[in-house]
């Protein structure tokens, strides 16, 4: 069934920008922008980066920093070339200034 793990703390993702983290066995980026925490797989499904190691832009679209192509954080679509496949994206919430991310 699903529950909850706790990630990182909220103080720990710094504003307008990302933390790698693990969700069990799952390499995940976690973002805050305006405050709000988002989360996505960190593996770029079009080639061997990490999205943790890019850049937000627009406040809601993570630009991978191999090949430029973009994510939207909250859905995990993908939204600029050369990504085209889909990475996951993971519900959040913020408890006690921990980060939890909804497993299923
Ligand atoms: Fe991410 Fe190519 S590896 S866009």
């Amino acid at each position: 069934g699903a529950g909850w793990i706790a990630v990182a703390g909220y103080e720990e993702v710094p504003e307008d920008g990302t933390l790698a983290s693990r969700m069990e066995d799952v390499s995940v980026c976690l973002y805050k922008v305006e405050g709000e925490i988002y989360a996505t797989d960190n593996q770029c499904t079009h080639g061997d980066a990490e999205l943790s190691e890019g850049l937000i832009q627009d406040g809601c679209l993570i630009e991978c920093p191999l090949h430029e192509g973009m994510f939207d954080i909250r859905t995990g679509k993908a939204v600029s070339p050369p990504c085209t496949r889909d990475i996951r994206s993971y519900e959040a919430k913020v408890e006690g200034a921990v980060i939890y991310l909804r497993t299923s």
